[in-house]
């Protein structure tokens, strides 16, 4: 990254990536009890929330001030729902730990109005906020959250239209069926998350591998979501891959 503040931590695998991933979260806790803690949902940061769950069963972190804000849930899709994100997060870390679930912030898919929904998430932000760490995965396209290319810099949570490469990518959570992903979710916008104080980028896997260096390297455009990041005063990128 051309940015001074931007720290690349290479490793040989998943594994390694996401031991130093919850490393640094649990050493965030530690050090502020009442984090804010910035979510992301996916295959990529599964090992790091197990190793999470593991390190609160040890004694070695308590999640009972923590608060967190999760980036992004499917429109339509109910929290009960297997597939959605709020289901995800609940099955992965939060009904793990001993967080307190008042504290525990995700959109909500299925509400009346989502546009009033994303307003009260950007509110919630402001007042529990700033959020003192992100994680943050990345999408094949570049996406950060579900911020497709072409998402405007400044955007604040707002509804979005997902990609065609992100319904066909995220259709593996729904058994390969392309139809049953839903076409439509409420996600933090670009603004919103380039005011946490601290990101923690976790990159995994080969087939990202373009993807990376372009965001890494290439220029700073909205046609490739992630590269905003080189203009983040504390981004600390965990990548399995050889830039
Ligand atoms: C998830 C999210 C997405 C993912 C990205 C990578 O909450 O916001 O941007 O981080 O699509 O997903 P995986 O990790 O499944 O490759």
């Amino acid at each position: 990254m051309r940015g001074n503040s931007v720290e690349i931590l290479k490793f040989n695998n998943n594994e390694e990536l996401s031991e130093k991933a919850a490393e640094v979260i649990i050493n965030k806790i530690n050090e502020k009890p009442k984090l804010t803690l910035g979510l992301a949902t996916g295959s990529t940061p599964m090992q790091t929330y197990k190793n999470l769950v593991k390190a609160y069963k040890d004694g070695k972190v308590s999640f009972k001030e923590v608060i967190t804000f999760n980036l992004d849930e499917y429109l339509g899709i109910s929290p009960t729902n297997p597939n959605s994100y709020t289901y995800f997060m609940n099955e992965h870390l939060l009904h793990h730990v001993d967080i307190d679930e008042n504290n525990v912030h995700i959109p909500t898919g299925v509400g009346e109005n989502s546009e009033k929904e994303c307003a009260q998430y950007e509110r919630l932000i402001k007042e529990e906020g700033p959020i003192d760490l992100q994680i943050l995965g990345m999408g094949l396209n570049g996406h950060i959250a579900f911020n497709e290319p072409g998402t405007p810099i400044t955007a604040r949570t707002h509804v979005v239209e997902l990609d065609e490469t992100t319904v066909q990518a995220n259709s593996r959570f729904f058994n390969g069926e392309k139809e049953l992903v839903p076409t439509h979710a409420i996600t933090m916008g670009i603004g919103t998350i380039m005011e946490a104080k601290e990101i923690l980028f976790l990159v995994q896997g080969e087939h990202k591998a373009e993807g990376l260096r372009k965001v890494l390297y290439g220029d700073v455009t909205e046609m490739i979501p992630a590269s905003i990041l080189q203009k983040h005063p504390n981004v600390t990128v965990l990548t399995d891959i050889n830039l």
